[in-house]
């Protein structure tokens, strides 16, 4: 796509990687992108290759932008801003993401940033809801119960790396904030040497079938280590027995376990079952994540 000058926007290039890691960190380092962590940017700059509808935009053959729907990341270097290319950048993922089940492209404009308010007015976009970051009280006990007993819990294996997309895929079918896994994605994050199969309960039932799961992982970065409950999801049909609830508090035990006290998760406020659930456990807000899209777009699930 050539637009204005010797401006294009393309896909990502191994090349792009290094002064596309310079930028975002330099970025994180002004304070512009309040909102977003290290960690966050951290682990797109080490997922590059394989982030979906990563798009970058480049100026007399150097990368000078950046736009990143699943992680709502969009950035321009300074020296170009103002030239077009975030709204070109915005354009471009509209038109990449509109063939896929991902869309629509959502932005999360950083805390307290009059000039990217400015340009999702500029460029036709307005608030649609909020995401939250939500903090567990250390001080609640939460026992962890039975189990029913016809199910049984176990650990992921890699043998059973398509039932659990599958089982991802198909709990999170309709939820009011679309999520979709590839294999490429799981083998990614698996593969790094910080993963453990242990930090991911897989629920079965008497057949074996896998039912539901929770995905947990730590920050040893922060300042002390944060815990987070990456994933909690239960197949519609095994839902409103407590099981969402059952998985939940086991992600809790198990990042305790590991000597863990602040423990984390992010919840769309419009999931209002899912903020129910993890309010009752003691899990309250602590930050709110404003999630803008175009104007009359709509980013509900498939089904919902
Ligand atoms: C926000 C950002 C991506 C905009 O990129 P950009 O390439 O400068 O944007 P464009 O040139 O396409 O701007 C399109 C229009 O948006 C508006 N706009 C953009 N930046 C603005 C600012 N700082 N103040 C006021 N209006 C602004 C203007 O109307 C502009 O058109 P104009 O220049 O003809 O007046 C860039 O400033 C940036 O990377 N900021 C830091 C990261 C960030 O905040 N990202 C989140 C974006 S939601």
């Amino acid at each position: 796509m050539p637009g204005p000058s010797n401006r294009t926007i393309r896909t990502f290039r191994a090349a792009d990687a290094e002064p596309l890691a310079t930028l975002l960190r330099n970025s994180l380092a002004t304070g512009e992108q309040s909102g977003h962590t290290a960690s966050d940017f951290e682990s797109l700059i080490g997922a590059f290759p394989i982030v979906r509808h990563l798009l970058v935009a480049e100026l007399d053959d150097a990368p000078v932008g950046i736009i990143s729907p699943d992680h709502r990341l969009l950035l321009v270097h300074p020296d170009v801003r103002r030239r077009g290319i975030g709204r070109a950048l915005v354009e471009a993922a509209e038109d990449e993401i509109a063939s896929s089940p991902d869309g629509p492209v959502v932005l999360f404009p950083p805390h307290g940033s009059e000039g990217a308010i400015a340009f999702l007015e500029a460029i036709g976009y307005a608030y649609d809801h909020s995401f939250w970051r939500f903090g567990l009280d250390p001080e609640l006990p939460s026992p962890l119960p039975e189990l029913p007993d016809d199910l049984s819990v176990g650990h992921y294996t890699d043998t059973e790396i398509l039932p659990y997309i599958d089982l991802i895929n198909t709990s999170f079918r309709g939820h009011p904030t679309p999520l979709r896994v590839t294999r490429e994605q799981i083998e990614h994050v698996h593969g790094k040497a910080s993963f453990d199969p242990a930090s991911i309960a897989i629920l079965r039932n008497e057949s074996g079938d896998l039912i539901g799961f929770c995905t947990t992982s730590i920050d040893r970065d922060a300042t002390p280590p944060v815990g987070h409950i990456n994933l909690v999801g239960v197949l519609n049909e095994h839902r409103g027995r407590g099981l969402g609830r059952w998985l939940l508090l086991w992600g809790i035990h198990r990042l305790q376990s590991q000597g863990i006290d602040q423990i984390e998760l992010s919840v769309d406020a419009e999931n209002e079952n899912a903020v129910g659930l993890y309010r009752s456990v003691g899990f309250d807000p602590v930050e709110e994540w404003p999630q803008w899209i175009r104007v009359g777009a709509c980013v509900l699930g498939p089904e919902s």
